[in-house]
């Protein structure tokens, strides 16, 4: 599989996102370095080391990609091997079940070959230990046979790379995360990156967008692409059917109402979070496993998705006892 042929089912979580919105995001994808926007650290990184890789006719060294979602992980590794000139292999670590999968993906890999693990955080132990000797010596250990009769071969593999994805790096256990010989973290956008990151993907829409109208957008997207682009979607779709010609900030305010996003970007679970930890807890401390019953949200998914940013904003503080409302939070809801 190639990056033309790929096929992007692995890429998305199904319960965040739709068939209809994952061919869009296709479509919005960067295709080259100079499309990928922001995160100038990271690529940094992997531009120096690719080049490197690419000189040396060696295989790039294994980096670990972490951030919330909806940042540019996946987008990045795709560029990467791009750049290298690579084939890329994707594929999501829930969907191994057994030790050879994954040893049957790894014996195939060609040399120089990319291999994607997406949430790779998500990997069952048993089959992670086979990483282990794959990443150190491109070497697969084996076990034929059962019982006392088993024994082990050891399989020489071609040099490969490995790009892992996680949105929980502290979950990766430590033998896993030595393997990376680059750990790149991945921030939130500033609004000003975003607003160009929509002038592209609206260029490629094909709609007129005016300048307040982008920078309007790019700061209600929670420092998201994924998000700026879901936006900018609600934002066609309003303009097409009244037939607005100019996308202008009136626009896009009734493209933000009907999503419930409100003016710090927030949107309704969001805003349920806040209301519940006010509401029922006397504004805090209150521990996860408490707020996801209430809530009736996965833990994993508000740690994941919703709270990041309501950190980051300072809206949700983060005690030993629990989270807590700020002031900000407190004035904000009122
Ligand atoms: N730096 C960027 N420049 C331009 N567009 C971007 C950038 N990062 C992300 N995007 C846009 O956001 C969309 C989502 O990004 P992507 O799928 O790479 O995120 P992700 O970090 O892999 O998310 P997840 O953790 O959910 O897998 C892309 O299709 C692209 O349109
Ligand atoms: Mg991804």
């Amino acid at each position: 599989m190639n990056n033309e042929e790929m096929n992007d089912d692995h890429f998305f979580d199904q319960e965040r996102i739709s068939h209809s919105e994952r061919d869009y995001e296709v479509r919005l994808r960067p295709t080259n370095f100079d499309e990928y926007i922001g995160q100038k650290k990271v690529v940094q990184n992997v531009e120096l080391m690719s080049k490197s890789a690419l000189k040396r006719n060696q295989a790039m060294d294994h980096i670990l990609l972490s951030g919330p979602p909806g940042l540019g992980k996946t987008s990045l590794a795709m560029l990467t091997a791009k750049e290298l000139g690579s084939q890329l292999h994707v594929i999501s670590a829930p969907a191994l079940e057994r030790k050879g999968d994954l040893a049957a993906i790894l014996s195939n890999l060609n040399d120089q070959d990319v291999l994607f693990i997406d949430e790779i955080h998500r990997l069952h132990i048993t089959i992670e230990e086979i990483l282990y000797s794959a990443m150190e010596d491109f070497k697969l250990d084996i076990v034929i046979g059962q019982g006392p009769a088993a024994r082990t071969v050891q399989i020489d593999l071609l040099p490969f790379t490995l790009i892992g994805a996680t949105t929980r790096a502290g979950l990766l256990s430590n033998p896993l995360r030595d393997r990376f010989m680059a750990h790149l973290n991945f921030d939130f956008y500033q609004p000003n990156d975003l607003s160009k990151i929509i002038e592209m993907n609206a260029k490629k829409l094909k709609l007129n967008v005016t300048k307040d109208a982008r920078l309007m957008m790019g700061h209600c997207c929670r420092g998201t692409p994924r998000i700026a682009n879901r936006i900018l979607r609600r934002v066609r779709d309003y303009a097409l059917v009244h037939d607005r010609e100019v996308i202008d900030q009136e626009v896009v305010k009734i493209a933000l109402s009907m999503l419930e996003i409100d003016d710090l970007g927030l949107d309704s679970m969001d805003r349920k979070i806040l209301t519940v930890i006010r509401d029922y807890y006397q504004n805090g401390p209150v521990g996860i496993d408490a707020l996801s019953a209430t809530l009736g949200e996965d833990k994993q998914t508000i740690e994941d998705v919703y709270e990041p940013y309501l950190l980051k904003e300072g809206l949700l503080i983060r005690t030993p006892r629990g989270r807590m409302l700020s002031d900000k939070s407190i004035d904000h809801l009122n």
